[in-house]
C-alpha cells in the first residue's frame, strides 16, 4: 500500500502542474512562498521559452535569477499572461487569504496586471469560509495600534508580526498585522471596507484579485477547479 503524499510533495505536484498554464513567448507573474518555489524550479527545468517574469518579492526574484530567468519591473504595456501564486486559504469561489509570507502587497499589484490568476495549493488550504488562517494585513507602522483596535471592534485579535525581538519589516518597509478570530463571510465587502482604513497598505483578502483557476494537490492527484 502506498503511503499518502506529504504536504511538500503535494506542493511540488502543483508547482509542476502550473507550468502547463504558462505560454511560451509571454511575461509571467510570479508569486511568493514554498509552493511557488516549486513552480519556479519546474518552470526553469521545463526549458519553456518565456520573455521573463515579474516577481512579487525579493525572495522570488533571487530564485528566478538563480535559474537565469529574466526578471523585469512592472511596466505599462507589458501584459502578464498569467500570474501563478500560492495561498493560505482558498474558498469555493476562488477568494483567498494571502500574505503568510508577508509579500501580499506586491502579490496583489502583480496579480492585478495578469489576465489569469492560477492558484497553486495543497488541499489543506481549502476552506468553506475564509478566516481560520490569521489574516495578514500590511500596515504603516504608526497606525498599527489604531488598527489593532479597529479589528477588535470587528471581533478580531490582531498582533504585529515579529521577527525575533523586532517587528518584521516587509519588502516595502512596512509592518504586518496578523488577525485571528475573523469569519469573512463576504470577502469582497470585507476587502473594500478594510482597504479604506487609514494606515492599511494592503489587506490579505484577495477577492478583487481572486483566482481564476486553482490547482489543488490531493492524495488522488492534482484537481483543477475553475471559478
Ligand atoms: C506569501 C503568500 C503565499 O502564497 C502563502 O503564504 C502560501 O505560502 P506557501 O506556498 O509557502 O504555503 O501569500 O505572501
Amino acid at each position: 500500500m502506498s503511503s499518502p503524499l506529504t504536504q511538500d510533495q503535494l506542493k511540488a505536484l502543483v508547482g509542476q502542474a502550473a507550468v502547463s498554464h504558462v505560454r511560451a513567448g509571454t511575461w509571467v507573474g510570479v508569486g511568493t512562498g514554498s509552493t511557488v518555489n516549486y513552480f519556479i524550479d519546474a518552470l526553469a527545468a521545463s526549458g519553456l521559452s518565456i520573455l521573463g517574469a515579474v516577481s512579487s518579492s525579493e525572495a522570488s526574484t533571487q530564485r528566478l535569477l538563480s535559474h537565469g530567468i529574466v526578471v523585469s519591473d512592472l511596466k505599462s504595456g507589458q501584459p502578464l499572461d498569467v500570474y501563478v501564486d500560492g495561498a493560505d486559504e482558498i474558498d469555493p469561489k476562488g477568494n483567498m487569504i494571502k500574505g503568510g509570507g508577508a509579500a501580499l502587497t506586491r502579490e496583489k499589484i502583480v496579480a492585478s496586471q495578469a489576465k489569469r490568476f492560477v492558484c497553486i495549493v495543497d488541499e489543506s488550504k481549502w476552506v468553506k469560509v475564509l478566516g481560520n488562517f490569521p489574516l495578514p494585513v500590511e500596515v504603516i507602522p504608526m497606525a498599527a495600534h489604531v488598527l489593532i483596535e479597529r479589528f477588535q471592534q470587528k471581533g478580531g485579535q490582531a498582533r504585529v508580526r515579529m521577527k525575533g525581538d523586532a517587528p518584521l519589516v516587509t519588502d516595502n518597509g512596512q509592518h504586518i498585522l496578523d488577525v485571528w478570530g475573523l469569519e469573512i463571510l463576504e470577502p469582497l465587502a470585507f476587502e473594500d471596507e478594510v482597504s479604506q482604513w487609514p494606515g492599511v497598505v494592503t489587506v490579505g483578502v484577495f477577492a478583487h484579485q481572486k483566482a481564476n483557476i486553482c490547482l489543488m494537490g490531493t492524495s488522488e492527484g492534482v484537481k483543477t477547479l475553475e471559478f
